[in-house]
């Protein structure tokens, strides 16, 4: 388990600068005037910040940093510059947290922020600075001696310097939950298939009834009398048994109908009998992704006790070839009854996805429902990594989703859904099959799905293939797994139950 860095908030006048150990991070603004603390720096220093500022190589952007490595005059290893540009804006405060997370060296890190922005985005920007020194390192076995390494995420500490400590606290608050959320679902993510079994995954979700989470494990004896015929074919060829997960968080009113929120859960997929080519295979441990971050995010509605009804339904299973596993050309019948034709038995999501969505609208009802999914190597070749596709059937819900993906930097854009993308996956012997040939792939799997939501239910699909693992490291996130979507389901759930 990865703990996030804790935050500690102590008053900024009168604080003794030049005794800081670790990492000094102080500011200047857009037209390179220091804040007092990065001027008190400056005269400790020697001036060595204001040569900084006036060299015209210095532009005042998010991001930008300058390092000044034991500098004479005070105790700390490096004293960093940091600036948030003009008018900073939530993304600026992010940009420059993350910057300032990379720019770190090793101990504790200090943050002179008086004078910097207010409380909210000097929160922002610590909580990015947070989510940046992630680091998954349960199977190192030799802790690093040097370099900023050599301090795990959760024996760092920030020292938070504010002009009003409380109020400064008060605005950090909202994030501490959503860092702990965010690094559950990237910890999961981070798994190998080996460890994070199906049951394994199951029971860490069953500690999340510590939390106050009412959690509920569907076995297969259970799946099978439910008729969840879609989601047991696709992990019938498993060792581990396939399981549906419920998680319920009940912090609303009683009569209110609750947001369903759905994910792909599967820890590994070989591609069954049509077995994926092995180059990059080792990736497809990130394929329970969907369920990474609807866990992710019931932690966080948890922790925060958010006043809204969210149910959280997972399906966890294995696609794995055996003389069990199903065949390309086998026809199953899912729970709600509809027949599925196996063209391709690598496109296993949408037939978990099938189950648990109708599960989850016959059992709660839910007033919307948004399921994600690393679902189609299409979505990554129409959007690549920097977005992640989403589908709607309710313009008012498909506009709230966007705004709080907007206000958080999730970043999305929107596909379309329509009738001649549905008529690809009709099949010659059964009601559907499950592939829809090369063309609209992302499209035609999100049209699969669509077949198993009730006409009137607000619904979104969120296709994260190309998100949920980054390759060389982001403003917020280290290379590995992403985090991406639980801050702007989060922020879903503030604006439209709790709002
Ligand atoms: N899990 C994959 C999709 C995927 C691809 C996720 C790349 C992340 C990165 C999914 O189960 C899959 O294999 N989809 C197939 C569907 C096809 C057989 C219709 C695909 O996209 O190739
Ligand atoms: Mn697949
Ligand atoms: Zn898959």
């Amino acid at each position: 388990m990865t703990d996030p860095a804790p935050i500690r908030f102590h008053k900024e006048e009168g604080r003794d600068l030049a005794g800081e150990k670790g990492n000094l991070v102080v500011f200047a603004d857009a037209a390179g005037k220091l804040t007092p603390g990065a001027q008190a720096v400056d005269r400790l220093t020697g001036g060595a910040l204001g040569r900084a500022v006036a060299d015209p190589d210095f532009k005042a952007k998010p991001g930008t940093t300058r390092t000044l490595r034991y500098p004479s005059g005070v105790a700390a290893g490096a004293v960093i510059l940091a600036t948030l540009g003009k008018d900073p804006d939530r993304a600026a405060a992010r940009k420059t947290g993350g910057a300032i997370a990379r720019a770190l060296v090793k101990g504790d890190v200090t943050l002179a922020t008086a004078g910097v922005a207010d409380d909210a985005l000097v929160a922002e920007l610590a909580h990015a600075l947070v989510l940046r020194l992630y680091d998954f390192r349960d199977y190192k076995t030799a802790q690093e001696e040097n370099g900023p390494e050599s301090t795990p995420p959760g024996k760092r500490k920030v020292h938070l310097l504010a002009a009003d400590p409380r109020a400064a606290r008060r605005a950090q608050a909202r994030f501490a939950a959503l860092a702990e959320g965010v690094f559950f679902t990237r910890d999961l993510v981070n798994e190998p298939a080996n460890r994070l079994t199906t049951d394994a995954f199951a029971k860490r979700l069953e500690a999340l009834g510590k939390l106050g989470v009412e959690v509920e494990v569907l076995g297969e004896a259970e799946l099978e009398k439910l008729g969840a015929r879609a989601l047991l074919a696709v992990g019938q060829g498993s060792d581990s048994e396939s399981r549906i997960v419920v998680m319920r968080w009940d912090g609303g009113r009683k009569k209110d109908a609750p947001l369903a929120l759905i994910g792909k859960g599967v820890v590994f997929d070989t591609g069954g009998i049509s077995m994926k080519p092995a180059s990059g295979m080792e990736e497809m441990t990130m394929d329970m992704g969907g369920a990474g971050v609807v866990s992710g995010v019931m932690r966080v509605l948890a922790l925060r006790k958010a006043k809204a009804n969210v149910v959280g339904v997972v399906g966890l299973v294995e696609n794995m070839p055996d003389a069990r596993a199903q065949r390309p050309g086998d026809i199953v019948r899912s729970m709600k009854g509809d027949t599925i034709e196996v063209i391709n038995t690598d496109a296993e999501g949408r037939m978990v996805l099938a189950d648990l969505l109708w599960y989850a609208q016959e059992r709660f009802k839910p007033a919307a429902m948004v399921d994600l999914a690393t679902l189609t190597g299409a979505m990554v070749i129409a959007l690549g990594h920097h977005r992640a596709g989403f589908f709607a059937t309710d313009d008012a819900f498909a506009a709230e989703y966007a705004a709080a993906a907007e206000a958080t930097g999730d970043e999305i854009w929107r596909m379309p859904l329509g009738k001649p993308y549905a008529e690809q996956i009709k099949s010659r012997l059964a009601d559907i099959k499950n592939t829809g040939g090369r063309s609209a792939g992302a499209i035609t799997a999100a049209e699969f799905l669509h077949r198993f939501v009730r006409d009137g239910v607000p619904w979104i699909h969120i296709d994260i293939a190309g998100v949920t693992l980054n390759s060389n490291g982001t403003d917020l996130a280290p290379k590995g797994a992403s985090g991406w979507g639980v801050a702007a389901l989060d922020e879903l759930v503030r604006a439209k139950l709790e709002g």
